[in-house]
């Protein structure tokens, strides 16, 4: 690993960027003391903690709790916060549960709450409820792993490739897009199984930086053979030209 001679800054930010990469949560301590307390992560939130199921906005959700359009109108931020550590307190008996959110984490729902649209509450509401398919979900939690086994740190969220690897034959790590063209899928496990070093461009040149580790002891079949689903579902045809 060169040293880039980032500053203490940017280091911070690009872990957060891996971290995003990841599907790990984020540890607690990135979570309370550095995220960054906006809208993003406050949606995030507002996703996992299934918040629509009681709330709408603007009309579209759960019909029954409290329309949150415009409740950073309604309340002050300080209100809103002690709503979320302590929904009991303002509506003694309610409902809503006690989320044990850090600081952070309720800024950020703020956040999120005084920029939330309809349209976003039905894009939120559409990804919950889609049925999906043995073979979908087969296919999710393949990309699920690819997230979280750091496959995406060389080959990118969207399977492109592309980071440099001097040296290597093409000088990066290689795009996913294509491998049916190439490979059968069971050569596809057998790669992921076993890994690979990549072939070098000049034979005297230096060692490649980056190569494929083997997976086999880190991922049961199960997860290689979903990682290889995954792989395929996203198949593109190269073109024509
Ligand atoms: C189980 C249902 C339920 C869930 C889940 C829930 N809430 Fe609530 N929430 C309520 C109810 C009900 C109220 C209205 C107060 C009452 O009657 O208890 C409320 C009130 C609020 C209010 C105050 C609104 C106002 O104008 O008075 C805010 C803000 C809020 N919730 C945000 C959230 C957020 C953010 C989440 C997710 C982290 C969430 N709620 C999850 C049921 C829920
Ligand atoms: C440290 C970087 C790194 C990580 C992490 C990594 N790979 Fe690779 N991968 C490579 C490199 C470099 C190659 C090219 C090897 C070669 O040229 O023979 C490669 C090749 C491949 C290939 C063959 C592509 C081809 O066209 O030859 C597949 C499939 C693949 N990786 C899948 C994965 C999966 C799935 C994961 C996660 C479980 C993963 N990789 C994690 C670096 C990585």
């Amino acid at each position: 690993m060169p040293n880039f001679h980032f500053t203490k800054e940017q280091a911070r930010e690009l872990t957060y960027y891996m971290l995003s990469l990841t599907n790990e949560e984020m540890g607690t301590y990135y979570a309370s003391v550095r995220s960054i307390p906006g809208p993003g992560y406050g949606r995030q939130l507002f996703v996992e903690k299934n918040c629509i199921a009681c709330h709408s906005i603007g009309g579209v959700g759960a019909k029954g709790g409290t329309d949150l359009l415009g409740v950073n109108k309604r309340h002050s931020p300080q209100w809103i916060d002690e709503q979320l550590v302590d929904p009991q307190f303002v509506y003694p008996g309610s409902s809503m549960p006690i989320y044990d959110l850090e600081a952070n984490a309720r800024k950020a729902l703020v956040a999120y709450m005084d920029t939330a649209t309809p349209e976003d509450a039905a894009l939120i509401l559409s990804h919950k409820t889609l049925a999906l398919s043995p073979q979908d979900i087969a296919i999710e939690a393949g990309k699920q792993d690819f997230a979280r086994f750091g496959c995406v740190g060389c080959h990118g969220t969207e399977l492109q490739g592309g980071v440099p690897n001097p040296n290597a034959q093409g000088g990066e790590v290689p795009s996913l897009l294509h491998v049916s063209d190439d490979y059968t899928k069971d050569e596809v496990i057998a790669i992921i199984r076993n890994g690979r070093v990549p072939p070098m461009e000049k034979a005297d040149g230096p060692t490649p930086p980056l190569y494929m580790p083997p997976w086999k002891h880190v991922l049961s079949d199960e997860d290689i053979n979903r990682v290889a689903d995954y792989l395929w579902s996203k198949q593109q045809k190269k073109s024509a030209w």
